[in-house]
């Protein structure tokens, strides 16, 4: 409640300032929120997750705040996107918030400080051999001639130091990028990264909500073909707009901007993804869930669709740092009313609230 307020003050400064502002708190590690939930803690391979909330990608490009992050209760972060060399992103504004539906559209591009801090950040907090699991999502530089070579090259320096590696082949904001969703550009990427795979790392694809039926369909039996593919992660933002025109806005030019969207006005289309493919992978492969999660209720539903694991950002730009604690009182709470002993009893249980 108090975020909310002092968020809407906050406002009068750019997203970007305030996404800043808010890394740079954390980095200080000042909250510690982290609660034990006896039965959102579960094995997933080979991998003990003390809760399946997740941080998605994006929020912390660089890897600067790991040990922040992890005070606010998540049970794994997923850092990045990196490319190999750093790159600014597309001209700025390029974060344009809608409050009238807690969301947001982004074309950020890719920015992010390069491989090297990236390497240098995650072997810091390894070294530490401190508790936490951490995801890290890899990208292709902007003006790269070869996309495959900066998959390999992230997936050879970063692989080692990993809990997983997720290809990101879904951002809308790299021109050209979702096009290696298709078939035939994604077995030729993904069979490269899988020979490169020396310590097993596990390896998820991010897929775009936008996926063509057929592409999903392919991507899902190269899953479970690949035995190196551990799972997909459903969704990206998306670039349809469908779910703004339902309601009157202030500055309404703002959907009209190019770029992704995420938040509430997501959530539909990511689940629809995610009910297919869970479908056409008969529960064989691990599906992470995200895409406007911003209560208990909306992570037990994903869950119950079929994922493992579950992710958000959005509802930490709206809500603030409280809202991952929140979340999984209200999942451990909604276990316990269902009469469901752990989580992992849950996915892919179809069952209604
Ligand atoms: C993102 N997202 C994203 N995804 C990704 O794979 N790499 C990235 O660099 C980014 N960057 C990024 C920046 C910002 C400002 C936002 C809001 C989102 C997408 C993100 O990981 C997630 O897939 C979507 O935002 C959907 O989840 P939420 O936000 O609805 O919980």
């Amino acid at each position: 409640m108090i975020y909310k307020y002092i968020s809407k003050v906050a406002d009068i400064f750019p997203p970007e300032i305030l996404h800043k502002f808010f890394l740079s708190s954390l980095k200080l590690e000042i909250i510690k929120k982290k609660q034990k939930f006896e039965n959102l803690e579960f094995n997933l391979f080979g991998k003990k997750f003390s809760n399946p909330l997740g941080l998605a990608a994006g929020f912390d490009k660089n890897a600067e705040a790991i040990d922040g992050l992890f005070g606010l209760g998540f049970g794994y972060l997923e850092l990045g996107t990196v490319t190999p060399m750093p790159q600014s992103g597309n001209l700025k504004p390029r974060v344009f918030k809608i409050p009238e539906f807690e969301a947001v559209i982004q074309r950020l591009g890719f920015n992010n400080l390069g491989v090297e801090s990236f390497l240098r950040n995650i072997k810091i907090f390894k070294k530490k051999k401190e508790e936490g699991l951490v995801g890290v999502n890899i990208g292709k530089n902007k003006n790269s001639e070869d996309y495959i070579s900066d998959y390999v090259l992230l997936f050879e320096l970063l692989s080692p130091f990993a809990d997983y590696v997720a290809v990101n082949i879904s951002s809308p904001n790299t021109p050209g990028l979702r096009d290696l969703q298709k078939k035939g550009n994604v077995e030729k990427l993904i069979s490269k990264l899988i020979k490169k795979n020396k310590y097993s790392t596990p390896l998820f694809i991010k897929i775009s909500p936008d996926i063509l039926d057929s592409d999903l369909k392919n991507i899902c039996e190269l899953s479970l073909k690949e035995k190196l593919v551990t799972g997909l992660i459903i969704s990206n933002t998306t670039t349809s707009r469908k779910k703004l025109y339902s309601q009157q806005i202030k500055n309404s030019w703002k959907i009209n901007e190019f770029g992704g969207l995420s938040g509430p006005p997501l959530k539909d289309t990511s689940n629809k993804i995610i009910k297919k493919a869970y479908k056409l992978t008969t529960g064989k492969i691990v599906i992470i869930g995200v895409g406007g999660i911003s209560s208990g209720k909306d992570a037990f539903e994903k869950i119950s669709m079929g994922c493992s694991l579950i992710q958000l950002y959005t509802a930490l730009i709206y809500q603030g740092p409280n809202i991952i604690s929140k979340i999984l009182c209200e999942l451990s709470f909604l276990l316990e009313e269902n009469g469901i002993k752990n989580i992992q009893d849950l996915v892919g249980k179809k069952i209604e609230l």
